[in-house]
């Protein structure tokens, strides 16, 4: 090596020591003729002094350094002068005085600062993801990385597991995303799919006799990202055979104990929680509860069904749930507004409102309350455990699973809002005792709620024809402060009941076979029992280096649509490379990406209107817009062309209405209105349908907008794309469309 020291390596013992380092320059400053510079490494930074006094030549050098040059550096370790010491930094006691300064490289000027104290625009660190990389607190991030992979393999050697590699390039496993794939060149017409997960092959490991697999593997999934979700992720993946489901989670306690001392010096304590998904959805309304505080969820359907507050009472007879959250010592803290406040984000899950008392410890006060008997004030103040100064709120729905995503998230919210989060704690619990199915209603049948390979409770397995619902399987996942850190389950290991489960997922044996025939066929050949789960590898760094976005452990992640700024995948390929693998493009041509985008934007600035611009994720339905938005559905605006005997207009009615067209024909004094076709929005617009933005004008076509529409303060649209969404002030939408407006939603 060039140099004899890293740049975080000398302190006081070195003074009086001739030292060579290499690095980059990462501060310079001229002081009356003295030249400081911090040289970094990946192991700190070491203060450089080019004193003339001490070396003239090197002196002279040190006057062109600039930001990120790559130098070499000689010179002698001295003390700092008194009070001059850094107690910040390792080597905060000591500098080098250079007597030789050799520039290794020059650097452009860098495009962003390699700085964790200055925020940089991410699509910028995306892009020089390189620069991003040098950072203290990303190189630190890798290095944890590296550090628990070590410990993850370390520890299961120890076991016996053996790392065997799976192929990348194989056939689709169901782990319930799109898959990607990759077109064969010699099979033309045939793909492979790259694994969503080892899922099938260390299935098939376990019939080939290697009892302990474990595999730190990549994994990919096409599926809308989020923060804690990346097209490529990787898993901590294991399968044993021969388990009892205890097995598992000792041996994966073991593997977090080892980690979290290894990388944090923390003991966690083991054994972990345990949580049915029932009581984990009762008490919580999440599989994946933030155990480090309470705000639980309590069930009042049974009160709320007794009293004449209607809208409960008629959702709890017809079979709906109604839950509160007691917000402890919170009716002070919280006025009406700030209640009012909080409509909108249940709305986000679907839920209509949300109703609240406070508790004064004599009487419980809202406008609801003279609804309720007194004999049932006195139940729900039991049921909720009420005491002086603390606000209930409730909400009810036909839907169970809209109840508890609505107060399981606003749960949350308020743990947050309130301070009642110890950052420092983590919880972590199993929840067990999963459903075997869950209903897609989109598809209105029932699918795996784990994989089709989970195995489930003996004792169910009599209703699997009959009444799937009632099915538990043995399937776990392991949650750590409100995140889903890893999932598996004992798996079906006989053919027979395999197939039975395909039947009951309305896979027919064709499919099957077809997809799964191979591992029908292994299951013939003696499998043993066995069963395994993965871990989220990169969740589990995050919540190590205390991130909440897993990009920040991942040395080149992807952005929320999936792309590489910096490389610029996914990329065109050549006519050539297409022509290979028998491929033909048939791509439907959008306008230039913005286009649509600008023209609005550029009508705004005109009429100096206010606006903010959201990017998210692609949104196709008025709940996921209002999800990324963070505000209700109503406060989206549906921006609808319809075709008419007299030509096109635009009809705009509020994201959770639809348009009534019997009404809009009466309102235009048409013979006839009818929605447009997908290609006639687009021949229209230039939008695809969804994106359309209540700008009519600028596509030269009369625009009309509901009442109900204008009665909101505020008001979202997409603005040309999914991903892209423009926030502004209802009335401001009228005036600068020139919009008529009128009623015609219902
Ligand atoms: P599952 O689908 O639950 O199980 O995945 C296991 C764990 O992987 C993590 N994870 C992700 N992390 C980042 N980005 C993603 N897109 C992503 N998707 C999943 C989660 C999750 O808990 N084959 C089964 C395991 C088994 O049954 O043994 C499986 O893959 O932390």
């Amino acid at each position: 090596m060039k140099r004899t020291h890293t740049c975080g390596e000398l302190d006081k013992r070195s003074v009086g020591k001739k030292v060579v380092l290499t690095g980059w320059v990462h501060t310079r400053r001229d002081h009356g003729g003295v030249v400081f510079i911090d040289i970094r490494d990946r192991y700190g930074l070491t203060q450089i002094v080019f004193n003339p006094e001490f070396n003239k030549d090197s002196h002279k050098e040190a006057e062109h350094l600039r930001r990120e040059d790559v130098i070499l550096i000689s010179g002698v370790v001295k003390a700092r002068g008194e009070g001059l010491a850094n107690p910040n930094l390792k080597t905060g006691e000591i500098e080098v005085f250079s007597d030789r300064l050799e520039i290794l490289n020059k650097s452009a000027t860098p495009p962003i600062e390699i700085d964790d104290r200055v925020d940089v625009n991410e699509d910028i660190a995306l892009k020089y993801r390189y620069l991003d990389l040098r950072k203290p607190s990303l190189q630190k991030n890798m290095i944890v990385r590296h550090k628990a992979g070590k410990i993850a393999r370390d520890y299961f050697d120890s076991l016996g597991f053996l790392e065997i590699e799976t192929p990348m390039l194989a056939k689709s496993t169901p782990e319930g995303a799109r898959d990607y794939i990759v077109p064969s060149r010699v099979s033309p017409g045939k793909f492979y799919a790259l694994p969503q997960s080892p899922q099938i092959f260390k299935q098939l490991l376990m019939v080939a006799g290697f009892d302990r697999y474990f595999q730190i593997v990549k994994c990919f999934r096409d599926e809308d990202l989020r923060a804690d979700r990346q097209p490529e992720f990787t898993q901590i993946d294991l399968e044993m055979s021969f388990p009892e489901e205890n097995d598992i989670y000792t041996i994966m306690e073991g593997l977090m104990k080892k980690l979290w001392k290894g990388i944090l010096d923390i003991d966690v304590k083991i054994p972990f929680k345990r949580v049915p998904y029932d009581e984990a959805m009762e008490r919580y309304g999440s599989d994946k509860p933030d155990l480090r505080f309470g705000l639980e969820l309590k069930n009042i359907t049974n009160i709320a069904a007794k009293t004449s507050f209607k809208v409960f009472a008629d959702t709890a007879k017809n079979g709906g749930l109604i839950k509160g959250i007691n917000v402890k010592g919170a009716a002070e803290k919280f006025s009406r507004k700030d209640i009012d406040d909080l409509i909108p984000f249940v709305q986000i899950y679907g839920a209509k409102g949300l109703a609240w008392m406070k508790y004064d410890g004599k009487q419980l006060e809202s406008s609801i309350v003279k609804y309720f008997s007194d004999d049932d004030q006195k139940e729900l103040i039991k049921t909720m455990g009420a005491e002086k100064g603390d606000l209930l709120v409730f909400v009810g729905d036909p839907k169970s699973s809209v109840v508890n995503a609505a107060l399981g998230n606003l749960r949350i919210k308020l743990g947050k809002q309130l301070g009642l989060i110890d950052e420092k704690d983590f919880n972590f619990c199993w929840i067990t005792d999963f459903p075997l199915f869950e209903y897609n209603e989109d598809e209105g049948r029932y699918q795996a709620m784990h994989h089709p390979f989970t195995s489930p409770k003996p004792e169910d397995i009599k209703y699997l024809d009959t009444d799937p619902t009632k099915v538990k399987s043995i399937a776990y996942d392991l949650t750590l402060n409100g995140v889903e850190v890893g999932g598996g389950s004992i798996r079906i290991h006989q053919r027979e009941l395999q197939e039975k489960m395909f039947k009951a997922l309305g896979i027919t044996p064709e499919e099957a076979q077809l997809k799964f025939g191979f591992l029908l066929e292994a299951f013939k050949y003696g499998a043993p029992p066995h069963g395994g789960l993965a871990f989220g590898f990169d969740r589990l760094c995050a919540l190590m280096v205390g991130t909440d976005n897993i990009r920040n452990v991942i040395a080149f992640p992807k952005t929320k649509s999936a792309e590489s700024l910096m490389d610029e995948a996914p990329s065109v390929v050549d006519d050539k490379q297409l022509k290979e693998l028998h491929i033909k493009l048939d791509i439907i041509k959008m306008p230039a990406k913005d286009e649509v985008y600008e023209k609005i934007v550029d009508a705004l600035n005109k009429d100096k209107i206010e606006f903010e611009t959201i990017e998210h994720k692609a949104v196709y339905t008025s709940e996921e817009a209002a999800e990324v938005r963070g505000i209700s559905p109503s406060q989206g605006v549906k921006a609808l062309i319809c075709k008419t005997d007299k030509g096109f207009v635009q009809a705009c009615v509020p994201g959770d209405k639809e348009i009534d067209l019997e009404k809009l024909k009466k309102v235009l004094q048409t013979k006839s209105v009818e929605l447009a076709s997908a290609d006639e929005v687009k021949r229209v617009s230039g939008c695809s349908i969804g994106s359309v933005p209540p700008f009519g004008n600028l596509f030269e076509i009369k625009i009309l907008i509901d009442k109900q529409v204008t009665q909101n303060k505020e008001v979202a649209f997409n603005a040309g794309t999914h991903t892209k969404s423009i926030k502004m002030r209802a009335k401001d939408l009228t005036k600068v469309t020139g919009a008529r407006v009128a009623e015609f939603s219902k």
